[in-house]
């Protein structure tokens, strides 16, 4: 399937055709950044109440910005630091469904509320992790997370 592809109002159908179109996009021969610029911005498409949804890549101690979609963000977050650094300490996704209740929540975008970190390994070895902000407050659930880590399995099986 290629974009554009008709979206549907369901959410988990959404997340069908996100699973169904990816792989018509990466290719394993591909460097990292045209995988995840084209990851980005399909997952982008998909979701619906999202401002940002972006990677951020592990070197020694800290997260660069990676491939990104929405408005220009932090460079560089230390493992341990805001949302996406405690989730890539603790290799677990994260859901944070007030940004502003968050200790140590780290700003890019004003009009964010919520938030989900999805962490991902190649082999034994943190890689990054995936980004998305929502101007919505409990924008993310359950069938985010587990469809969003199925999207980044298929992601890193090209990487
Ligand atoms: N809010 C994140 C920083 C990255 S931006 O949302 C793109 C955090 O607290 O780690």
């Amino acid at each position: 399937m290629f974009i554009p592809v008709e979206k549907s109002n369901d959410k988990k159908e959404n997340y069908r055709l996100l699973l169904d179109t990816l792989p018509y996009y990466l290719n394993e021969t591909d460097p990292w950044y045209t995988t995840l610029s084209n990851a980005a911005s399909i997952v982008e498409y998909f979701l619906d109440d999202v401002n940002w949804v972006g990677f951020y890549l592990s070197e020694k101690d800290a997260l660069y910005l990676g491939p990104f979609q929405g408005l220009a963000a932090c460079t560089k977050i230390t493992i341990g630091n805001g949302v996406v650094g405690t989730s890539a300490k603790n290799e677990a996704t994260l859901i944070v469904k007030d940004v502003n209740q968050f200790a140590g929540h780290i700003t890019c975008d004003s009009n964010s509320k919520s938030e989900i970190v999805v962490p991902f390994m190649k082999g034994h070895t943190l890689y990054g992790v995936l980004d998305i902000d929502s101007p919505i407050e409990s924008r993310f659930d359950d069938t985010d997370k587990e469809s969003l880590e199925r999207v980044m399995a298929i992601v890193v099986d090209k990487l």
